[in-house]
């Protein structure tokens, strides 16, 4: 896990395992960057605990400015939640920890993984349809005022590995 480049208003962009002393940031960055869903402390404290999950966070300085969490059940694999604090949006954090979470998912002999994103959330479908993701499916109501888009990311389909 290296300093990422293209992130010239980020200091030394590096991305890092979360702990539990990470919670209480990353609380701060949930409640601001899922107003309508986020969740509480007590769910990602429970998410850390469990061996099949890998949550890394990115941090700038001693500031943690993003998250992201895979939960592996090889060969299948979901994104869990990822998030990014908004005065650094558009520099890459997001796609860095994308990177790193899909590279975590191959080691561990994921070949197929799944993401929920809201249907009003075109800024983070994006970045999944770059990464190779797929809609394949909808869930309706999923979220507090919004459908789920279900996407899915085929090793070896759209991609480059
Ligand atoms: C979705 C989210 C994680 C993206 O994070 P991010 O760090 O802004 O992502 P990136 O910077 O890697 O990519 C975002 C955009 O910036 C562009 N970009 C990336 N690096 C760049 C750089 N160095 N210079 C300019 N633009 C850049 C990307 O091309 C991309 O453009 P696009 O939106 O037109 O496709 C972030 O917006 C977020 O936290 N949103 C709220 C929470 C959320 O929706 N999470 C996903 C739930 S499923």
């Amino acid at each position: 896990m290296g300093e990422v480049s293209r992130t010239p208003n980020l200091t030394g962009l590096r991305l890092r395992e979360m702990t539990p002393d990470d919670v209480p940031a990353v609380m701060v960055l949930e409640r601001a960057l899922f107003p309508a869903d986020a969740w509480s402390e007590g769910m990602l404290r429970d998410e850390l605990a469990e061996p099949t999950r890998h949550y890394l966070v990115a941090v700038s300085g001693d500031m943690v400015v993003g998250y992201a969490g895979l939960r592996f059940v090889p060969p299948e694999g979901d994104v869990q939640t990822m998030a990014v604090s908004e005065q650094v949006w558009g520099h890459g954090v997001g796609s860095a920890m994308l990177t790193e979470l899909l590279e975590q998912a191959r080691e561990r002999g994921v070949t197929h993984m799944f993401l929920e994103v809201r249907s009003d959330n075109p800024r983070a479908q994006r970045l999944y349809g770059r990464f190779g993701f797929v809609q394949i499916g909808v869930r309706r109501g999923y979220y507090n005022g919004a459908d789920a888009l279900v996407m899915r990311r085929v090793a070896g389909e759209g991609d480059d590995e």
